[in-house]
């Protein structure tokens, strides 16, 4: 079975799990690229108005692929709108898919909601769906503060707090994945 991961990524952290995973699949990767660039105005605009940006072409082809793991923050609880914009556009190309997402809290029924979307997008459930958030990082007194959480940058040492569902997710989408064998820290920087 072949993976392709398919990630979008405002400030890094998404991009960091999805380089991550790409190195545990062994599988090609590619980011979903806006045609203008994004500031914090065209998020909140983004948000309230559910407005799909304008994407240029993946690099790679997800027809080509029988399994595509989506990688992308959430906001306001949905997909960040990108990825949704991309997800609706590559429909008809996606065959086998999950979604884990490096979000910034547990909200209720964020993962339900997520589900939902997805299926609607798509037009059937995913084989695996993974919230990590980065609350999970942060002191107690941090974890409802909107600026702290939404402004935390992970690095790839903050990815030990969550080897355990990052292993869980991929032995979901695929049982023949090895186990990391080498914590984090003690690798090259893999976000340059
Ligand atoms: C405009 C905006 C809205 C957000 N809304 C949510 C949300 O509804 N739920 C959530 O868990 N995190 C939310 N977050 C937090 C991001 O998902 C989190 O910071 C994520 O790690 C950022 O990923 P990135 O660095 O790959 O862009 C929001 C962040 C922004 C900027």
């Amino acid at each position: 079975m072949n993976f392709l991961i398919v990630y979008f990524s405002y400030t890094g952290n998404n991009r960091l799990l999805a380089e991550e995973l790409s190195e545990r699949l062994d599988c090609d990767s590619c980011p979903v690229v806006e045609k203008k660039s994004r500031t914090d105005i065209t998020n909140l605009l983004d948000m309230v108005f559910r407005r799909e940006p304008k994407l240029e072409p993946l690099a790679l082809s997800p027809a080509n692929y029988d399994h595509i793991v989506f990688v992308a923050p959430l906001w306001n609880a949905h997909l960040a709108n990108p990825m949704s914009a991309l997800i609706k556009r590559e429909r008809a190309s996606i065959h086998d898919y999950s979604f884990i997402t490096f979000s910034g809290y547990h909200r209720p029924g964020q993962p339900e909601q997520v589900g939902k979307q997805l299926r609607e997008l798509t037009g059937k459930a995913p084989e695996a769906l993974t919230e990590l958030a980065v609350t999970d990082l942060l002191p107690e007194r941090d974890r409802k503060n909107v600026r702290i959480v939404s402004n935390f940058l992970a690095s790839p040492a903050d990815l030990n707090r969550y080897e355990s569902q990052i292993d869980d997710f991929l032995q979901q989408i695929n049982p023949a994945v090895p186990w990391r064998q080498v914590p984090f820290e003690d690798r090259p920087g893999i976000r340059s």
